[in-house]
């Protein structure tokens, strides 16, 4: 894929150049800079006291995808983008709930006391067992069709052997276990009715199998019900007359674990992307920026898979970065780490335009370079997914409160948040200020900085 972005560089001056001009080095120097007018414009204004009643408010209900908590957070995040005057969306998606009403696997009249797979199809069928191993694609026999496929655990996931043994035309999927420890099963997307049996089970199934046709009953009744999560999505426009035509998202999720108060995953990510939100309004700019918070990214990143899904393909074209901010101010994160342990994690473990801007802009301020690492766990992958330079802020190792009722305010570090919502800050406004290539040739453009990949255990 050729995309503008890709011609986008950082130079060694740290700057961003969307010509493919090279303007020459002139600022390299091996010692820390101090933060410049550029970065005061927005770090001065950052009140880590309105972060912290952000969090104090979002914090004092859980906020559960799907539930009236989430609906009462994002009232109050919508609220607040509109009283800064931006044009703001809350964009619904469906969320599914599965309940299981009847899961069972019969044998010779015999009830195997079968598990249903989470999204199992519903269906009462009998039909021959067809053992087929491990369903791996392309090994699945012609003579599944019609019939049951006995299928061990092992290679690929289960949602792979469910969907290649349905493409087969298998009427229902019994799997089992490769140990000995229960009945394991995963994932499935409505297919067949899929039922998990233990690893003896299994085995007997198999032996019985070579002595003559064998036939099953899978009875399996889920009812799935269907809730609604929300994106809340910011539009704060350029300057009509100085438009790049590019576009900076910050983003964090506001939904947090069931029952969870989720101060600081991730009431602390959506208090920095209001609190930028708040200071770029009254700042001028050439880039469009969106502020983002999500929901359901506690349920696999649905709200920021969404997201981008529905985003039309010259919006992201145009995208040049995403900044997640996920578990900012955490007092007990990090361990000794410097800078609180904060860390920009991408997907790939390479670094790329935010996690220069963002080691860059720390030197500057704080003269630590935040260093990169791998991960994902958290909504920058469905912006790396489709080529966007993303990174995750977040401290690590993560605090010992993590997705536990204690995740609370009285775990909040003002210190922390302070930190991280300028280095977002000012890294974003690198991008999106207006002088930016006007000023590469002033010759007083950031240096960029070295700065190192770290395996650090975020948990
Ligand atoms: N804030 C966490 C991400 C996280 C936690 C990263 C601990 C690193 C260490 C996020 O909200 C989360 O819990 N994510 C889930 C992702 C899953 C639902 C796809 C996780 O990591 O379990
Ligand atoms: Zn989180």
């Amino acid at each position: 894929m050729f995309r503008r972005k890709t011609m986008i560089t950082v130079l060694a001056t740290g700057m961003l150049l969307s010509s493919g001009v090279v303007y020459a080095q002139t600022n390299s120097a091996p010692h820390a800079q101090a933060s410049t007018a550029f970065d005061n414009k927005v770090i001065k204004k950052i009140s880590a006291e309105n972060m912290y009643n952000t969090i104090k408010y979002l914090s004092s209900v859980p906020r559960e995808a799907g539930t009236e908590g989430e609906v009462r957070g994002v009232e109050y995040i919508e609220g607040q983008f509109k009283s800064l005057g931006l044009e703001t969306r809350r964009i619904p998606f469906p969320i599914y709930d599965y309940k299981t009403k009847k899961q069972q696997a019969i044998v010779d009249g015999v009830d195997l006391n079968g598990r249903a797979f989470s999204g199992s199809g519903s269906g009462n069928v009998t039909a021959e067992l067809v053992n087929v191993g491990k369903a791996l694609a392309g090994t699945v026999p012609d003579e599944v069709k019609g019939k049951i496929a006995l299928v061990v655990r092992g290679d690929i996931t289960f949602a792979e052997k469910v969907q290649n043994v349905a493409a087969k035309g298998a009427v229902g999927i019994l799997t089992y276990n490769n140990s000995p420890n229960g009945n394991n099963f995963g994932q499935a997307n409505g297919e067949i009715p899929a039922v998990a049996i233990t690893q003896a089970q299994g085995q007997e199934l198999v032996e019985k199998l070579k002595n003559g046709p064998v036939t099953a009953t899978l009875d399996v009744d889920i009812q799935t019900i269907e809730k609604t999560s929300y994106v809340v999505e910011a539009k704060l426009k350029p300057n009509k007359n100085k438009d790049t035509g590019e576009i900076v998202t910050i983003g964090a999720h506001h939904d947090s674990v069931p029952n969870g108060p989720g101060a600081n995953d991730d009431a602390s990510g959506v208090s920095a992307v209001l609190e930028l939100a708040r200071i770029f309004v009254n700042t001028p700019i050439d880039t469009e920026v969106r502020f983002l918070t999500f929901g359901s990214e506690e349920r696999g990143m649905k709200g920021s898979s969404y997201y981008v899904s529905q985003l039309p393909q010259s919006d992201t074209d145009r995208m040049v970065a995403h900044f997640q901010m996920d578990m900012i101010g955490g007092a007990e994160a990090g361990e000794d780490h410097p800078l609180g342990g904060l860390i920009m994690y991408t997907i790939d473990g390479h670094k790329n335009l935010v996690t220069d801007l963002g080691a860059s802009a720390s030197s500057r301020m704080y003269d630590v370079a935040v260093p990169y690492g791998q991960l994902g766990r958290s909504d920058h992958q469905p912006f790396h997914d489709v080529g966007i330079p993303s990174a995750l802020f977040i401290h690590s190792p993560v605090e010992p409160q993590y997705h536990k009722p204690t995740d609370t305010l009285e775990h909040i570090s003002k210190e922390k948040l302070q930190q991280v919502a300028s280095i977002v800050g000012a890294s974003a406004y690198q991008i999106v200020r207006p002088d930016t290539p006007a000023l590469n040739r002033a010759h007083v453009s950031p240096a960029s900085v070295d700065y190192d990949f770290e395996n650090r255990p975020v948990d």
